[in-house]
């Protein structure tokens, strides 16, 4: 199986639901060219009603996080039973802004990988490393133990459908992205680490960058080896800007 690029669009705490149908309904209408995988994600009161305004088009539902136990007493959570169940394809888990304001621990993250395989759901798993870290010169080793974490739940016919995005903290939101050498070079990273866990498993997962990505700089990482897609915050929220980048990202898929 080849590596199709993905991009995804992160909504966010963005988003009523009228204008979540808006903006659905912007991109399920556009021709979306082949050789590239489109998902949205819109925060959970959205999520049932752009299902349904998806239907008939090739654009996938994702949702931005949720608990890993599939019912239960657990006021105020999602469970992946619900997320299948409003037709999400994806799940976005560990993203920095739920480890940095929600105190999501990679313990926490490795829980949800492993739930949402079970029940079906394919997590978009994130990492990356803080401005301090990198500054300190310790980005290789933050990110790939927050690899070796998060994967350890996940099982040998599991791991060729994961989905990784490495987003580097201080790039998301800031309009400061990482250059497509240096993102390369850490998705390279990451790739090592899924191949010596995984075997030649680790080669068919996606990776993506996220973080600042604009129609401006997709197609620099776009062409970078190791890079499958992005993860696109701001950008995701206007479809003009956002089918720029899902164009920049076509090209034949790898692995
Ligand atoms: P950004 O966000 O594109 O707005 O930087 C990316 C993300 O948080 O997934």
């Amino acid at each position: 199986m080849a590596r199709l690029p993905l991009v995804a669009g992160n909504w966010k705490m963005y988003k009523t639901v009228g204008d979540a149908l808006a903006l659905a309904h912007a991109l399920a209408r556009e021709a979306l060219p082949d050789g590239v995988e489109v998902a949205l994600c819109p925060p959970f009161t959205a999520l049932a009603e752009v299902s349904r305004a998806l239907e008939g088009s090739r654009i996938r539902l994702g949702a931005q996080d949720m608990y890993w136990e599939a019912q239960g007493a657990f006021t105020g959570e999602i469970s992946p039973l619900m997320l299948s169940d409003v037709g999400c394809t994806y799940v976005i888990v560990g993203h920095s802004e739920r480890r940095q304001h929600f105190g999501e621990t990679d313990a926490a993250v490795a829980k949800k990988v492993g739930s949402a395989f079970g029940h079906g759901l394919v997590p978009i798993m994130c990492v990356g490393e803080r401005l301090e870290e990198r500054d300190a010169g310790r980005t290789d080793q933050v990110v790939a133990a927050q690899m070796e974490a998060g994967v350890a739940g996940v099982g040998d016919g599991q791991a060729a459908r994961l989905v990784v995005a490495y987003e580097p903290v201080w790039a998301i939101g800031t309009g400061r992205s990482a250059s497509g050498e240096e993102a390369n070079r850490v998705c390279g990273l990451i790739r090592s680490v899924l191949s010596e866990r995984f075997g030649p498993a680790g080669d068919q997962v996606r990776i993506l960058y996220g973080g600042s990505v604009t129609g401006d700089n997709a197609a620099e990482f776009a062409r970078q080896r190791e890079i499958d897609g992005a993860l696109v915050g701001g950008a995701s929220l206007d479809p003009q800007k956002f089918l720029r980048i899902i164009h920049s990202a076509v090209r034949s898929p790898r692995g």
